[in-house]
C-alpha cells in the first residue's frame, strides 16, 4: 500500500519538488554550525523543503505544516526534527550516565517519555540515539554515547530505538529515531572534535559498527552521517559505508540524513566544489541534506551533466516519502499537533519521578572509605562548591529543550528533602568553576552562565572553610560545568579545574570528612582525589531531578548501583585506555608487576586504569562464589551454562550488575583480552543469596574474521564473571 501510494505521488512530482523533499532547513535558534537557513517560509511554499529542525511548540509547527499542506502544489507534509537526546522537558541523565545503570528497561522508558513529551509539542523525529563507541575521554561527545563497549552499546541502541518508536510509528506519541553518527565519530584522533578517524575494517566491524547495526535491526527509521572521514572519504560521501554496509549488508531501508552542513564541509575536507560533493554524497547513499542546500542548489545541474541519475534522486525522495507515510503524516499531517496534549503530558509529576529514580541508578560510587556514605540525617553539613547551587548545570549537554532554570539545584533539593529533619546545611560557593577565563568563555557557547563570582579565590575559599569549621562533614559539589563536555567541548586536561581542586585540597586539609560529589560529562583523571578524599560519588549530569536523586543517594534512601561504562585512566597519557584491548606480543604476565623492561608498559605509570570498566561500589558488599559450569565443551548449535552464587554480605539491600566476559584464547585474528558478553542486574536483600546463571552459545563467541565473515572458531575460551571487568572469577571451556 505504501509503495503504491508513494509511486502515485512521485509520478506527479517535478524534479524541483523531488529535490525539495531532500532538503532539511533550520528555523529559530541555531543550535550548531554557522549557517542559518533563510527565506524558509517562501521555500516551504515553493515545495523546496522536506523537513525542518529546531522548531518546537504545536502552534509554530502547525503553522509551518499548514503552509506545506495548504499552499504547496502537492500538499506534502513536513517532518519536524529536534535533538531530543536525553529527554525533552523532563530531562534524564546524559546518555553516558544512563548507560551506567545497565538497566535496559529504564533506558527504553526514558526514550518513551522523551517521545511522548516531544510529540506532545509537535516533534515527530529525534536525532537520537547517538551510538558512537568512544574510548577517548578528551572527546567531549563521549557524554552523548553509551561508553566504550560494543555489546552493551548495542543493547542500549536497540532499547532507545524501541523507546522512541514504540511498536507503531504512526501513533501520535511515538517519534522516528535517527541513529548517529554513521560512522566512527567516536574514534576521532586525539579526541579533538570533527577530527580524522582511521582504522582497519576488522576493528570497525568488531568494535565500532555493532551498535549502529543493532539500532538498524531494531527498526530505526533514519540514520545520520558523521562529520569525520572513513577510509579517507568523508562519511557523508562514503558509498561503501552507506550503500554497501548500511543498506546491502544490514538491510537498512529508511533514509539517511547528513549531519549539519556535512555535505558542504566536504569541500574543506578537500573533496571538490559544492556541486561535486553534493553529487558524491547523493551517489553514496545520502537522502537528505541538513541545512547546507547543496542538493537543491546543485543537483539539477549535475543531473543535466550526467553526474547523478534521476534514479538516484528518485530513490532518495522515495525513502523520505516512505518515512512520512510511516509516521502517518499523509493520513493526518497534524497528527502531532494536538494542542491539548502539551499541558497534560509534558514535565508531569509522574515523569519527573521516573527521571529522579533513573538518575539515582546512574550514579557511580567510586570510593567510600570507612562507609562514610550514606550520610546520617543529623548534625551539620557544609555544602560547598560551584556546582552545589547551580540550576543550569544539572542537565548536561544536548538538553536544548530543557527549561534549566526550573530544575532544583543540589542545595535546593537537599533543603526541601530534609524538611523537618534535624540537619543544618551551611552552604558556600567556595570557588568559581574555573579560574581560566578562556576555558570559561569557550564552555559557555550555548549562553549557559557559569555564574561567575567576582570575589577573589581566597575570599571564596575562606567562606567555604568557615562553613566547614561550623559543620561535622563536608559535601563538595565539584567538577565540570554542563558545557565542558558535549559537542565541540574536547579537553586535553580532563581533571577537575585547578581552582576547584585547590578548594578541595583546602577542605581535605581541615581534617573533616569530605564527600566529593563529582559532576562530569566524561571519565576524569582523579588520582589525587582518589588518594586523598574519603568518599567520591560520580553523579555525571543527572537531568532535571538530579538534585533530588543525589540527595536520595547521599542519605541512603537509594543504594547506588551504577557501574562505569568507560574506563577512568590514571592520566591523559594512557588514553586510549579500554578494558577490551588486545594482549600484544609482549604483555606483562598476569601476576607480573609493573615495570618490566621490554614489555608493553610505561616507565612512569602502570597500565592499570584508576577505575576499570564495569566498576562501581554499593553501600553493601557482594560476594561471588566460584563459577559452576554445566559442562566444559559444546558443539556449534549447543550451549553450556555458567552460574555463580551471589550473596549480599552487607547490612543493607542492594543491586549488583553481574557481568560475564569471555576471552577467545587463540583465533585467526588476535582477540581482545576480555569481551563483555552478558550481564544481569540482581537485587538482593541484606544477607540474601541468589544463583545467577548465564547461557553461552556459539553466538557469544562470534567475531568478524579477516574476510569480515561473522564466525565462531573452535578452540579454548576463558570465561569470567564478576562485579567489574577486573575483579572476576574465572573458568574455561571449549568450543568443539
Ligand atoms: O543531531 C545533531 C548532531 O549530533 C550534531 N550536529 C547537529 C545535529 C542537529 O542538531
Amino acid at each position: 500500500k505504501m509503495n503504491a501510494f508513494v509511486t502515485a505521488l512521485m509520478n506527479k512530482m517535478t524534479l524541483e519538488e523531488k529535490l525539495g523533499q531532500l532538503n532539511l532547513l533550520t528555523t529559530g535558534e541555531v543550535v550548531t554550525g554557522s549557517v542559518v537557513s533563510t527565506g524558509v517560509e517562501k521555500k516551504i511554499k515553493d515545495g523546496q523543503v522536506g523537513a525542518l529542525l529546531n522548531i518546537t511548540k504545536v502552534a509554530d509547527i502547525k503553522r509551518a505544516q499548514e503552509i506545506a499542506v495548504t499552499q504547496t502544489r502537492l500538499k506534502i507534509p513536513l517532518m519536524f526534527g529536534l535533538d531530543v537526546v536525553h529527554g525533552y522537558k523532563t530531562t534524564f541523565p546524559i546518555p553516558l550516565a544512563l548507560s551506567c545503570s545497565w538497566d535496559m528497561d529504564m533506558i527504553e522508558r526514558s526514550a518513551r517519555i522523551a517521545a511522548i513529551e516531544a510529540s506532545a509539542d509537535g516533534i515527530n523525529w529525534t536525532f537520537s540515539p547517538m551510538v558512537d563507541i568512544a574510548r577517548d575521554p578528551r572527546w567531549g561527545r563521549i557524554a552523548e554515547g553509551s561508553g566504550e563497549d560494543p555489546y552493551l552499546g548495542s543493547k542500549i541502541a536497540a532499547a532507545m530505538v524501541k523507546g522512541y518508536q514504540g511498536d507503531d510509528l504512526s501513533k501520535n506519541n511515538t517519534i522516528m529515531a535517527c541513529v548517529k553518527h554513521f560512522a566512527l565519530y567516536g574514534a576521532v584522533e586525539s579526541g579533538r572534535d570533527y577530527n580524522t578517524a582511521d582504522m582497519s575494517h576488522v576493528r570497525m566491524y568488531n568494535e565500532y559498527f555493532p551498535p549502529y547495526k543493532a539500532a538498524v535491526e531494531a527498526g530505526a527509521g533514519t540514520v545520520m552521517t558523521a562529520f569525520n572521514e572513513v577510509d579517507g572519504i568523508p562519511a557523508t560521501g562514503n558509498k561503501w559505508l552507506m550503500t554497501d554496509v548500511l543498506r546491502k549488508q544490514w538491510g537498512f531501508n529508511g533514509f539517511v540524513v547528513t549531519d549539519f552542513t556535512a555535505i558542504n564541509e566536504m569541500m574543506a575536507h578537500g573533496m571538490g566544489d559544492l556541486q561535486t560533493v553534493s553529487a558524491l554524497s547523493l551517489r553514496a547513499g545520502t537522502d537528505m541534506d541538513m541545512v547546507g542546500e547543496g542538493f537543491t542548489g546543485t543537483l539539477p545541474k549535475s543531473l543535466k551533466e550526467g553526474k547523478v541519475s534521476i534514479n538516484e534522486i528518485n530513490a532518495a525522495c522515495r525513502r523520505i516519502l516512505e518515512a512520512k507515510y510511516k509516521l502517518g503524516l499523509f493520513d493526518d499531517p497534524y497528527r502531532y499537533c494536538d494542542p491539548s496534549r502539551a499541558k497534560n503530558e509534558i514535565y508531569t509529576e509522574a515523569s519527573r519521578m521516573e527521571a529522579r529514580r533513573a538518575a539515582a541508578k546512574t550514579f557511580v560510587l567510586l570510593k567510600n572509605q570507612n562507609n562514610l556514605l550514606p550520610l546520617k540525617k543529623q548534625g551539620s553539613i557544609a555544602l560547598v562548591g560551584p556546582l552545589a547551587n547551580s540550576r543550569v548545570n544539572m542537565t548536561g549537554t544536548w538538553s536544548v529543550s530543557a527549561e534549566k532554570e526550573k530544575h532544583p539545584s543540589l542545595l535546593e533539593a537537599l533543603q526541601s528533602q530534609l524538611g523537618a529533619a534535624n540537619v543544618k546545611i551551611n552552604y558556600a560557593k567556595g570557588s568559581n568553576l574555573t579560574a581560566d577565563s578562556t576555558l570559561e568563555k569557550n564552555s559557555t557557547m550555548f549562553g549557559r552562565s557559569l555564574n561567575r563570582d567576582n570575589r577573589s579565590a581566597e575570599a571564596l575559599k575562606k567562606e567555604a572553610l568557615d562553613a566547614a569549621a561550623n559543620s561535622d562533614i563536608i559535601v563538595a559539589a565539584l567538577g565540570e560545568a554542563s558545557e565542558m563536555s558535549g559537542e565541540s567541548s574536547s579537553r586535553t586536561d580532563i581533571g577537575i579545574p585547578d581552582t576547584q581542586k585547590e578548594l578541595l585540597a583546602a577542605l581535605v586539609a581541615t581534617g573533616k570528612p569530605v564527600v566529593l560529589v563529582l559532576f562530569a560529562g566524561r571519565p576524569m583523571t582523579l588520582n589525587w582525589e582518589n588518594k586523598n578524599v574519603p568518599a567520591i560519588l560520580n553523579v555525571w549530569f543527572g537531568g532535571c531531578e538530579a538534585g533530588a536523586a543525589i540527595a536520595d543517594v547521599l542519605f541512603g534512601d537509594v543504594n547506588p548501583s551504577g557501574k562505569l561504562t568507560t574506563t577512568f585512566p590514571q592520566n591523559v597519557g594512557q588514553i586510549p585506555l579500554y578494558y577490551n584491548h588486545k594482549n600484544t606480543g609482549r604483555p606483562l604476565a598476569e601476576n607480573e608487576k609493573w615495570f618490566n623492561k621490554f614489555r608493553s608498559n610505561y616507565l612512569d605509570v602502570s597500565n592499570e586504569p584508576l577505575y576499570p570498566f564495569g566498576y562501581g561500589l554499593s553501600y553493601t558488599t557482594f560476594a561471588y562464589s566460584d563459577i559452576q559450569l554445566s559442562g566444559t565443551r559444546f558443539k556449534p548449535g549447543g550451549s553450556i551454562t555458567a552460574s555463580v552464587t551471589l550473596t549480599n554480605t552487607g547490612s543493607v539491600d542492594g543491586v549488583e550488575v553481574v557481568q560475564q566476559y569471555i576471552r577467545d584464547l587463540a583465533g585467526s585474528i588476535t582477540r581482545p583480552v576480555k569481551e563483555l558478553k552478558n550481564f544481569q542486574r540482581i537485587a538482593l536483600k541484606a544477607g540474601e543469596s541468589k544463583k545467577v546463571t548465564f547461557t553461552i552459545t556459539e553466538n557469544d563467541l562470534k567475531f568478524y574474521n579477516s574476510d569480515l565473515k561473522f564466525v565462531a572458531e573452535p578452540g579454548d575460551f576463558k570465561l569470567f564473571i564478576g562485579g567489574n571487568s577486573r575483579d572476576v572469577k574465572e573458568a574455561g571451556f571449549t568450543l568443539q
